[in-house]
C-alpha cells in the first residue's frame, strides 16, 4: 500500500491547477442515465471515485470512454440491460445511490443497494428515498436493497427537505426532469455542484428554474436529449491547496480557482491572517509574514464554510496564534483526523460536535494514518508545517478525491514523495 514522505519547512512558491469537481463530477455522471443519448462531460477530474462510478454505469449497461487521459468522459445509455446497483459497488462509495433517481425516471424501475454507515458518520439516504416517493415512486427495502417502481412514470410534486441534503436534491433533480408536470423543490441544497448538475441537465433540454437558490422547480419534459457539459471547478480541492501556502508561507496562484466558489473559507483565511487575491488566471493565496491568527469554524451548508474543508483548516490552526473553535455541524463523527495531528504535536480537545485548537508553536513530523479523504490531506498539509518527517499511510483514501497531488505540491517546492509501503 502506498505512503506519502513529507518534509516539512519549505515555504511554497508557483501556481497549482485546479481539477474539475469530483463531487459534481459524481453528480453528472449518472445524468446519462437519463438520456439514450450521448454525453460527454469534459474537464473531468481522475480519481478512483470516478472510476468507480464509470463501473458502476458499465454495471448497468451504460458505455463509459475515458478519453483525453481521463479528462474527458464520453457516456451512452443507449442500452440499459440491467437496473440493480449492486452492493459490492455502492458499499465503495455512496454516491451511487444517485443512479436511483435517473434510473427510476427514465424506466419506471430500479433496485439499489443501500450503502451503510462510513467513517464520517452514519450517512443515512432517508431524504433521497422520502423525496422519490413524493414523484410518486413505490418503494420496497429488502435484503439491504430498495426496490423501486413507478409504473405509470413519476409524477411532479412539491418536494420539502427538512434539512439540507446535497445528494438528495441531486437524486430527486435528475428524476423530476423527466416526471409529468412540474416539481417544486423546496429547502434545496444551493452547493456549486447542484448548479453545475442543472445547468447539464438543461443542455439535455430539462426546465428548471432556480438553481443556487433554496427553491428550484423543474418542469418535466417527455425525452432528454445528448449534450457535452464542462465540469465546474472543484472548490474543494480549491480550498485545500489554498490552505498551503497558508500553513508553510509563500505564495501560490491556485489556476483556475474562482472567489464565488469559496467566498465564506476566504474569508476565514482572512481573519487568520493570508491574502487571497482574485485575479483572471485565479486566486493568489500568499502569507508574507507573521504567525497565523486563531479563527472560529462553523461548518454550514453552502454558501457557508464547508464540512469538506474543516480537517485542512484545522491542520491551519494547529500553528495559529491563540485558541480556535471548530463546530462540525453536517457530520456527527468527522473528527478522526485531529488524534492523528495530536501525533504531531497538535493540542486539540473534541467534545462531540466541538474542537478546540490550542495553536503551537511547531508542529512535529510522525507516523500518521488517513481515515477518511479529507483526514487524509490535512496531514498532508500538517506536514508540510512540520519539522521532520511525515509519513502518511492509507494513502488509498487520498486517490478518491485528490489527482496527483504530490506532483501539484511538488511542483511548488513542497519535499513530498510517493513510496511504495513494504
Ligand atoms: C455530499 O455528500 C458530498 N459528497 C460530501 O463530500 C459532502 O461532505 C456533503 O455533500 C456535504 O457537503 C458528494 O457530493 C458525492 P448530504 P452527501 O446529503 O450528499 C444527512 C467529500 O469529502 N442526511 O448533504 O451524502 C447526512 O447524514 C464528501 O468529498 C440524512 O440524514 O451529503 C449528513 O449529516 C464527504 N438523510 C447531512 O444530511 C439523507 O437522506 C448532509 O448530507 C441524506 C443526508
Amino acid at each position: 500500500m502506498d505512503q506519502i514522505i513529507v518534509r516539512g519547512g519549505a515555504p511554497l512558491s508557483g501556481a497549482i491547477p485546479i481539477a474539475g469537481a469530483k463531487n459534481a463530477c459524481l453528480a453528472l455522471m449518472p445524468a446519462t442515465l437519463l438520456s439514450e443519448e450521448p454525453l460527454t462531460l469534459t474537464n473531468a477530474p481522475r480519481l478512483s471515485d470516478i472510476a468507480t462510478m464509470t463501473e458502476l454505469l458499465a454495471s448497468l449497461g451504460a458505455e463509459v470512454s475515458s478519453l483525453q487521459d481521463g479528462k474527458v468522459l464520453a457516456m451512452s445509455s443507449h442500452d440499459l440491460n440491467n437496473h440493480t446497483a449492486e452492493y459490492d459497488i455502492v458499499r465503495k462509495m455512496r454516491a451511487s445511490i444517485l443512479v436511483l433517481g435517473p434510473m427510476l425516471a427514465r424506466d419506471g424501475h430500479a433496485v439499489v443497494s443501500l450503502p451503510g454507515g462510513c467513517a464520517i458518520g452514519a450517512r443515512p439516504v432517508d431524504l433521497h428515498l422520502k423525496a422519490l416517493e413524493a414523484l410518486g415512486a413505490e418503494l420496497d427495502l429488502r435484503e439491504g436493497y430498495v426496490h423501486a417502481k413507478a409504473p405509470g412514470g413519476l409524477k411532479g410534486a412539491v418536494v420539502e427537505f427538512p434539512f439540507v441534503s446535497v445528494g438528495a436534491t441531486e437524486n430527486v433533480l435528475m428524476a423530476a426532469t423527466l416526471a409529468k408536470g412540474t416539481s417544486v423543490i423546496k429547502n434545496a441544497a444551493r452547493e456549486p455542484e447542484i448548479v453545475d448538475l442543472a445547468r447539464c441537465l438543461r443542455a439535455m433540454g430539462a426546465q428548471i428554474e432556480g438553481e443556487g437558490t433554496s427553491e428550484i422547480t423543474v418542469q418535466g419534459v417527455d425525452r432528454l436529449h445528448g449534450a457535452t457539459h464542462p465540469v465546474v471547478t472543484d472548490r474543494i480541492e480549491l480550498g485545500t491547496y489554498m490552505l498551503a501556502p497558508a500553513i508553510t508561507g509563500g505564495e501560490v496562484l491556485l489556476e483556475g480557482g474562482r472567489m464565488d466558489l469559496v467566498g465564506a473559507f476566504a474569508e476565514k483565511l482572512d481573519q487568520a491572517g493570508i491574502s487571497v487575491t482574485e485575479e483572471p488566471g485565479g486566486l493568489r493565496v500568499a502569507r508574507k509574514n507573521g504567525r497565523v491568527r486563531a479563527v472560529d469554524v462553523v461548518t454550514e451548508p453552502f454558501p457557508g464554510f464547508p464540512t469538506d474543508l474543516q480537517a485542512q483548516m484545522m491542520a491551519l490552526l494547529c500553528t495559529a496564534e491563540g485558541k480556535s473553535v471548530l463546530e462540525e455541524k453536517i457530520f456527527e463523527n468527522r473528527f478522526m483526523h485531529a488524534p492523528e495531528l495530536m501525533r504531531m504535536g497538535a493540542a486539540i480537545d473534541v467534545h462531540g460536535g466541538t474542537a478546540t485548537v490550542t495553536g503551537v508553536d511547531r508542529l512535529k513530523g510522525a507516523p500518521v494514518m488517513a481515515t477518511d479523504l479529507r483526514a487524509s490531506v490535512s496531514l498532508i498539509l500538517a506536514g508540510l508545517a512540520a519539522e521532520g518527517e511525515t509519513v502518511v499511510s492509507r494513502v488509498y483514501h487520498l486517490d478518491r478525491g485528490y489527482e496527483r497531488v504530490e506532483e501539484k505540491l511538488g511542483a511548488c517546492g513542497a519535499q513530498i514523495e510517493r513510496v511504495k509501503a513494504s
